[in-house]
């Protein structure tokens, strides 16, 4: 089985990006050790604060944060980091080629129940006419990213990663230490049974997804005329890797559940990078209205609605939005 840098050499990656995916994977396989150790480790639970989104930290959370912002400070490839779990974006070094965006741990309900979670990064070119530790540095739509990727802990560790070359993953080889590519080519199938959703909100839904579910669980008998199966880990990664592996929808669409937070899930740390490797894949990411790659982001931590996975399925869902 082939090995990363020589995997990427062959892209047509060149050494620096090379040498940057290394790095956010050195503080991913620690991550994954601590992860593995588990209560041992001390570091399950939850913490007295609450980031910026206004959520409570997991001790895991902020472990997890530390150990990537670490590295990325210190590589000296990274102008600039923005983090779900920091306020404001963090200067690196003023010579670096490169900015990085990313959630450290996602899922992070599922740590002290022993479930999936994973790390979700993005990489962008740094802007030379902005200063380091400028917002703006991070607020150019998807389409503009030259990485982006996924680790997933799960029993063996996974890393999906796309450079605009197709969606290749990895698995973590714990004997040696190294990423090994065990799927080249990933394709997401066009059609789907499948789909992802947090049915609890349903009442909370906009009427195109509450008709679009509706007429999924209606089976056989309803207008799809076809049976469904649905899903839900309550981690993005793990969700979206399912629909890598076997197909399937995926969404966190808006909701009313509370007014003043109409999305869930976050632009930049995670609706861009998966929306990525799910095009470069072959599926489609969307909102229901707009694809989510070409979004103009206005904020660092700006929410997002998310329609992604099967292409035939999210555009049917999209029918459902149009007016
Ligand atoms: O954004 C964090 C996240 O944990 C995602 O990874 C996941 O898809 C979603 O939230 C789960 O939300 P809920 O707790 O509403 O099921």
């Amino acid at each position: 089985m082939r090995r990363l840098a020589p995997t990427l050499r062959d892209d047509g990656v060149n050494s620096d990006l090379i040498f940057l995916i290394r790095t956010i994977l050195a503080a991913c396989k620690e991550i994954s050790f601590r992860l593995t150790q588990g209560e041992l480790a001390g570091v399950l639970g939850s913490t007295l604060n609450e980031n910026i989104q206004g959520e409570t930290q997991k001790k895991l959370d902020i472990v997890s944060n530390q150990l990537i912002k670490d590295v990325l400070l210190e590589s000296g490839f990274v102008r600039s980091i923005a983090s779900e779990e920091e306020e404001h974006v963090v200067a690196g070094d003023p010579n670096g080629k490169y900015i990085v965006a990313y959630d450290p741990l996602d899922g992070s309900s599922n740590i002290d129940i022993n479930s999936l979670v994973g790390t979700i990064f993005s990489i962008h070119l740094a802007d030379d006419q902005l200063p380091a530790d400028d917002d703006r540095q991070f607020l150019k739509p998807g389409s503009a990213q030259v990485c982006a990727g996924y680790v997933l802990y799960g029993p063996s560790t996974m890393l999906a990663l796309t450079t605009g070359k197709g969606v290749k993953i990895f698995t973590l080889d714990k004997t040696h230490g190294g990423f090994l590519l065990t799927h080249d080519q990933v394709t997401i199938p066009k059609d789907t049974q499948e789909f992802a959703i947090n049915a609890s909100n349903q009442r909370f839904w906009e009427p195109p997804m509450q008709q679009y579910i509706n007429d999924l669980l209606a089976g056989k008998e309803g207008p799809r005329e076809k049976n469904f199966n649905m899903r839900w880990i309550a981690a993005m990664v793990a969700d979206v890797h399912r629909v890598l592996s076997r197909g399937g929808l995926f969404t966190y669409p808006t909701d009313h559940k509370n007014p003043e937070k109409p999305y869930k899930l976050r632009l930049l740390y995670e609706a861009n990078p998966m929306s990525y490797l799910v095009e470069q894949a072959g599926g489609i990411s969307s909102t229901g209205y707009e694809r989510i790659m070409s979004i103009q982001p206005e904020s660092l931590h700006q929410r997002v609605s998310v329609i992604l996975g099967s292409e035939n399925e999210v555009r049917t869902c999209e029918k459902y939005h149009q007016p």
